[in-house]
Formats: C-alpha cells, structure tokens, sequence
C-alpha cells in the first residue's frame, strides 16, 4: 500500500515542495525515512509512533518507508510530522485521502496536538506557488499562513480533528485572512530630543532616501537617543516589503502568532561583541540569516561603530554593495536578502571628548588616530551622510522648545518616498540610495552651476568614484524632500556637507 502526501520545506529563507511518499508492506515491522533527513526529521518517527496510538488508531504493523521527495536535499526540523502521520494512516486505510490539492505541515507532540511550526510564510507562499489549495498547518502558525494569500488554511489543533475533518464527521473552520489592526506606535518621540537640528535633518533625509548615516560626537549628546528614535519617522512599508522582512523573522521564529506580519520596518540594534557569523549570517550544516538579514528592509543599527569586531565589519562590505548576502558552504551556497539602511553611533576618540572645546581628552594623538582608524575605508565610503552631534549647552537644554512631532517628520518622508516609488515605477528601485547607474544617468543630472559645484567639491575633499554617486542619490533625495523636479545647487551642497565630519577630517 503507497501513497504520496505533499508537504513543504525550507531552503534559507525560501519555501519548496516536499512530498512523503509512505509506502507499507509486508516483512519484518520497520520504519524508516529517507530523503536526506536531519536528526529532528528522524525523531519524527517516535513522535508519529506515539501519536497514532495515542489518538487511538493503530499503528501499523508493516514495513514502513517514506521517502521525503526531493530526495537530494536536505530535511530538517519537525514540520514533516504531521504529513508523515497523514501518509501512514492513509496508506493503511484509516484515513481517506485528503487530495493532491492538499498539503500538510505541523510538529506533533506525543499525545497527538500539532504544534507550531518556524518558516510558516515562505512555506505557505510555496505552497501557493506549488498550486496547492488547502493547507493544513498548526492552529498557531495558521494566522501567518494566511498571510500567503489565495490559500484555504485549516488550523489544526489535534489529531483527532484533522481526522474528523478528512473523514468528513467535523469540518475545521478555514482561518480568517489576518489583517493588521491599526496599532499604536510604541516608539519614542523625536519631540523629546532637544536641540540637534542638524542631526534630525539627516536622519529625515537618510529615512526618506533609505542612505547609510553616520553620527560622530561625545558621550552624552544624545546620538542613542536619535537612532532609537528613528524608527517613528521611517516610510510605511508596502505589502511586498513587509511580506520580505517577515520571512526572514519568521524563518528565525521570531514572528507573533497574534501579529504575523512586520507592520513597521525592522529596527536591529546588536551589541558590539557580535561575532562576523551572528551580523551576516553563516554557520554549519545549514547557513542561518544574521542580522542583516533580519534588519531587511529597515535599519541595522551599530551603537559604538569602533568596538566591533573588525572582522564583523568587514562582512558587511559585499552585502552592503549588493543588497544580499552569499554564504558558501561545501553544501552549495546560499543567498539571504539583506538590503538595510545602516546607522551607526560613535566617540570621536576612546575618551569620547577629542575636540570638545572644554573638556579635555585624555587620548594621545596617535590613539585619536588609531580609534577610527580601525574602521576600514571601504566601510567608511559606503557611508552617505555624516552628521556630528555635538555635546549641547546649558542653554539648550534648559530651553523647552517646540520640537516637531515624528509624526510630522514622518509625513514628509512618506510624502518623499511616494515620489521616488513613482518615479521608478514597480520594476525599478524601490528607494534613492538603491538607483543603479541607468537611475543614476537619468534622474540625477546636473546643471551648470551644479556641474562647478561638484567639481571643486571633488578637488577640495579627494572624493571617490562611489562617493561621487552616493553625493548624487543624497541630493536626489533633499530635492525630493523640497518637491523638486531636478537637483539644484542647494539640494548638491546640503548633500555635500554631510560627507565631512569635523572628527575624521583629521
Ligand atoms: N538633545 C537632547 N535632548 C534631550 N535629552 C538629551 C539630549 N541629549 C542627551 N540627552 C539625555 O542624555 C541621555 C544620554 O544620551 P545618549 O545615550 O543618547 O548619548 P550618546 O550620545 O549615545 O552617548 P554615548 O556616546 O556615551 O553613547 C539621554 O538619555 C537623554 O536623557
Ligand atoms: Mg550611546
Ligand atoms: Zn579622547
């Protein structure tokens, strides 16, 4: 007796089909699954064993294969439990045939409950890709499952009622299609920082463009209290990005049962003792996604840029460039998207106090030097704005002015990023720092005046070809920010002021 139950797997970040092909027959009692399993794929056969009985059925007493097709790759995890469990009681007549339109994936526990499964999203979407209708998945991962669209989802919870269910005796209700519930945004305020006008303009301007920034000043000047500030003014994502950043969660099992998908842009602050593997992702048999890839369409911010591992930021250079990350294994290599805007923070010096003018660092100038020194160049280059947040006075902070809301903030940088979606349409980029050279050559062509501009600009501060395109991108975004059709001189020399930051011009 055979028959195939389809299923689904994970390969990175990636859904694809799986079928478990069970077949029993006669010969001394055996079970076995081949197809490359890990040991979790393994185990299943005590978790399936224990499950059949507990539930009351019988466990067959044949020589049982399943095969895990396609053969060639590697399974791991729980998610074949259930489809294994389907496969033998259909093969042995106790369970009707639930169709080809049909899919199975769910961890079993011992006494038969189905539970929740990591990867939900890129399965169910491989399933929709698949042609498959009917999903059946644990009740706790049906919300995310839903998110795939075009699917019928039956939550399941036990069992015994996915058994009633396909028998026909008790129909499970498919789950609702979840929809985000307008929340209250849980992030700090930029009306509670004082001050740093110029800091806040950068931040705007790096949110609307999606461009890497840098803030440099002295302990104490507020630069954490910014970034955390910044995902409240941060464009709303569209369904395709919130759909992208989800599965990368959702492979790591981060994703909320009750909230299945990212509603706003993912905010990744590690520590700096972060090893290379952890930022970028890596690790053996199987690559897992880091942090980068986790800060996917949102922000990777680095507090302290000098104390991280050199070697950690050196691995940021090639995904920085192309928006992924390839990690190669002697299995075959693996992609996992990592397109983020990077924030960092830092002291100008290791005593924090280099150029203050009261204070007095404690630093030699050879160890001033040494500090930002160990940031690479290449690293430093990829940076588009630079913004020293210097230490405020008294006078500042005892005032208690009006700051604008993010709120405000945010309208105009929602406002900026329509114009670039509309601008590039839905094949090409999605933001300014993302336009290729094609982009580049079309939308960012400059005058004259802007043509004289550039040009003593290069001279005075040694500019590099990519610096020259990334000063292009940054003033295509001011004049987006200003309702401009085309860069004028105003929108190139703000973009330019931010490549200079008094601390590394030393
Ligand atoms: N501009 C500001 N407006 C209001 N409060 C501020 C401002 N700057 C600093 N503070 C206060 O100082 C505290 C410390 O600021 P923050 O941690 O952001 O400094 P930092 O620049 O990150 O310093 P470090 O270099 O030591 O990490 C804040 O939590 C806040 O209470
Ligand atoms: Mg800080
Ligand atoms: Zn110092």
């Amino acid at each position: 007796m055979f028959c195939k139950v389809r299923s689904l797997g994970l390969h990175g970040v990636t859904g694809y089909e799986v079928t478990a092909e069970c077949d029993l027959s006669g010969g001394l009692p055996a079970f076995d699954i081949v197809g490359l399993p890990d040991a979790a794929v393994r185990e299943a056969r005590e978790r399936v064993r224990a499950a059949i009985k507990n539930c009351g059925f019988s466990f067959p007493v044949s020589r049982i294969t399943v095969n895990l097709a396609p053969a060639d790759r590697r399974k791991a995890g729980t998610v074949y439990d259930l489809p294994i469990l389907a496969g033998i009681l259909t093969a042995g007549g106790q369970l009707r045939d639930a169709g080809e339109k049909s899919a199975f994936v769910g961890e079993l526990s011992l006494g038969g409950e189905v539970r929740p499964v990591v990867g939900m999203l890129p399965m169910a979407l491989a399933a929709r890709r698949a042609g498959i209708e009917s999903l059946y998945v644990p009740a706790g991962s049906a919300a995310e499952a839903t998110l795939a669209g075009g699917l019928t989802v039956y939550p399941v919870e036990h069992v015994r009622q996915l058994v009633a269910h396909l028998q026909g005796e008790a129909l499970i209700a498919p789950a609702p299609a979840w929809r985000p519930a307008p929340e209250d945004f849980l992030c700090p305020d930029f009306s509670e920082v004082k001050g740093q006008d110029t800091a806040k303009r950068a931040l705007e301007i790096a949110a609307a463009g999606g461009h890497n920034l840098a803030m440099v000043g002295p302990p104490g000047s507020g630069k954490s209290m910014l970034a955390r500030r910044l995902p409240s003014i941060l464009p709303d994502m569209t369904r395709r990005e919130a759909l992208e950043a989800t599965e990368v969660h959702s492979v790591m099992g981060l994703t909320d049962q009750s909230r299945p998908l990212l509603v706003q842009r993912p905010f990744r602050s590690p520590h700096h003792s972060i090893s290379a593997t952890g930022l970028a992702g890596g690790g053996n048999p199987l690559p897992r996604p880091g942090e980068i890839s986790l800060a996917h369409n949102g922000v990777l911010f680095l507090d302290e840029l000098p104390e991280f591992h050199k070697d950690a930021l050196e691995a940021l250079r090639q995904p920085m460039e192309e928006g992924q990350v390839a990690i190669t294994r002697s299995a075959g290599s693996e992609r996992f998207p990592a397109r983020f805007m990077l924030v960092c923070a830092m002291n100008p010096c290791k005593c924090g106090w280099y150029g203050h003018p009261d204070h007095r660092c404690r630093c030699s100038p050879a160890e001033v030097k040494n500090y930002l020194g160990k940031l690479s160049g290449p690293l430093l280059d990829r940076i588009d704005l630079y913004v020293d947040v210097p230490a405020l006075d008294f006078e500042e902070l005892s005032r208690r002015p009006q700051a604008e809301t993010s709120g405000e903030i945010k309208a105009r940088v929602n406002a900026a990023r329509q114009v670039q979606s509309g601008r590039f349409g839905p094949a090409g980029p999605d933001c300014n720092a993302h336009m290729g050279p094609r982009e580049l050559e079309r939308f960012c062509a400059l005058d004259a005046d802007c043509q004289t501009v550039m040009k003593g600009a290069f001279a005075r501060m040694g500019l590099t070809a990519r610096s020259y395109d990334r000063i292009l991108r940054v003033a295509r975004t001011i004049a987006d920010l200003d309702g401009a059709e085309q860069i004028q001189v105003p929108h190139l020399a703000e973009a330019l002021q931010y490549r200079e930051s008094d601390y590394l011009r030393q």
